[in-house]
């Protein structure tokens, strides 16, 4: 149709060019937690007045959950880039939909807050993911033991709370969950009576959540320690927070000074957060120095790096999130280390990349066994979670050559400006971005 033109979709299939063997060097500054900042943007929801909050991560799982709370009718003003101001006064809807929850599990964080405070919420099923099947059947039980009723509908959960309000209990997690503790935590906040959960997972996240919450009007004990202690409370208030800085970035940095030989004074962290990386760490080899409270500086030791075996567990434990890292640094270490998995079942999948760069890696069940030290070589690779694109950066920062790491929006889901803070530290990588436009001139048939 003459002047109008056609409707053009563009879809980015961005990928990183990494030329390594620099070693890093400088200073870098940490961000907000992305699984602290997602439950405290959830927790807007419990009130009408407005929460700040300060520190919050620009990646893009946050940017995807400030449009679920806008969905559901919130305000949400950003006067700088990384503070969020939330109104969740006009809610009319209470459904977070299967496009919102596809592209990020983390939604189901909004289960608890709407079915708490307006006594219903509609919450497509996640399926499962790169990592696992990832369940939440611990979840909806423990909504049940709060008096609400579930049910499953053409692939979205339904939960009511029949009288309009949930009812304190108590609940013993069978496993350790981290969003299900998070998400029990705001539903009972505005329940009637007490709850108590017990086998409550202990990670930092939950502590700052609980001290937004309290800050929020919330009776919140024990978050942090395996039993927490909830009064609820007829409502909820503003309330202004500052989000705790990001120990998977952290320990992403330290891993990174190691791996490349280089030098890193990290800035802006919160050490007693990531105690069990630090420790493990100094035994591989690693040389780390708390400056004082927010600051580390850290290097690879003369004696070089040693292979030492980890497991994962839930906090204060090793954390799952920083296994595909490690794994990467276990391939430059001398001898053989084994990595366990225990949290999630299928979280090796960076193995076989690892492998293409020239690691010797071999998986059976839950445990990988890296035979070190192997020269790592570029190549194409293919990122395929969060944690694994950053393992394969951190690889493709110490082996020889190019490397071009594809499907690198994983990692632009958690991880802020990484390609500028490894380049501010003299990494030598890039972004690039493919655009592959799409006629489709739909409107013109
Ligand atoms: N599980 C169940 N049923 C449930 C809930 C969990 O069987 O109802 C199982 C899971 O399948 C898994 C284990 O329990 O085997 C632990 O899962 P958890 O619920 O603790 O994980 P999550 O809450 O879904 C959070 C983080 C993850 C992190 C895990 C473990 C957020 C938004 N996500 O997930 O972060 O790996 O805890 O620490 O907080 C990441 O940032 O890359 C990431 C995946």
């Amino acid at each position: 149709m003459p002047g109008i033109l056609p409707t053009v979709f563009t879809a980015f299939m961005d990928k990183f060019l990494v030329r390594g063997g620099k070693p890093l060097k400088g200073k870098i500054e940490i961000g907000g937690a992305k699984n602290s900042a997602l439950p405290c943007l959830a927790a807007t929801l419990l009130t009408p007045e407005t929460v700040t909050l300060h520190n919050v991560p620009y990646v893009k799982d946050l940017i995807t959950q400030r449009r679920l709370l806008e969905d559901l009718g919130a305000t949400v003003l950003t006067p700088e880039l990384r503070t969020h101001k939330v109104t969740a006064r006009n809610v009319q809807i209470y459904e977070a939909p299967y496009e919102l929850v596809k592209t990020m599990r983390a939604s189901v964080l909004a289960l608890g807050p709407l079915l708490a405070r307006f006594g219903q919420a509609k919450v497509s099923l996640p399926g499962g993911c790169a990592i696992g099947t990832r369940p939440i059947d611990l979840h909806l039980k423990a909504f049940e033991q709060l008096g609400a009723t579930v049910s499953l509908e053409s692939g979205d959960v339904v939960a009511r709370a029949p009288k309009g309000r949930l009812v304190g209990n108590n609940i013993e997690f069978e496993k350790v969950t981290v969003t299900g503790t998070e998400n029990v935590m705001m539903a009972a906040a505005l329940g009637s009576g007490k709850t108590v959960i017990k086998n409550a997972a202990q990670e930092p996240e939950i502590e700052d959540l609980a001290e937004l919450l309290n800050k929020m009007g919330a009776r919140i004990k024990g978050a942090g320690t395996p039993v927490i202690e909830i009064e609820g409370v007829e409502a909820l208030g503003g309330a202004e927070h500052t989000i705790i800085p990001d120990r998977i970035e952290t320990g992403t940095f330290m891993v990174a000074a190691a791996i490349t030989h280089g030098e890193l004074e990290i800035k802006s962290c919160r050490p007693e957060h990531i105690k069990a990386v630090i420790n493990k760490l100094r035994e591989a080899g690693v040389e780390i120095e708390e400056l004082n409270q927010s600051t580390l500086h850290v290097r690879c030791g003369s004696g070089g790096l040693k292979a030492k075996d980890v497991t994962t567990e839930p906090h204060p434990d090793f954390p799952t999130d920083m296994q595909a890292q490690y794994m990467a640094l276990m391939t430059q270490a001398e001898g053989e280390s084994k990595v366990i998995e225990t949290i999630f079942e299928n979280r090796f999948m960076h193995a076989s990349e690892l492998i293409r760069m020239g690691a010797d890696i071999n998986i059976s069940g839950n445990t990988a066994v890296v035979r070190g030290k192997t020269k790592l070589m570029g190549a194409p690779i293919i990122a395929s979670d969060l944690r694994a694109s950053a393992s394969l950066v951190l690889a493709a920062l110490c082996a020889e050559g190019e490397t071009l790491i594809d499907r690198v929006y994983h990692i632009d889901r958690g991880y802020e400006t990484i390609v500028r803070k490894f380049r501010s530290l003299g990494a030598d990588i890039q972004r690039i971005t493919e655009s592959i436009a799409i006629a489709a001139d739909e409107s013109a048939k």
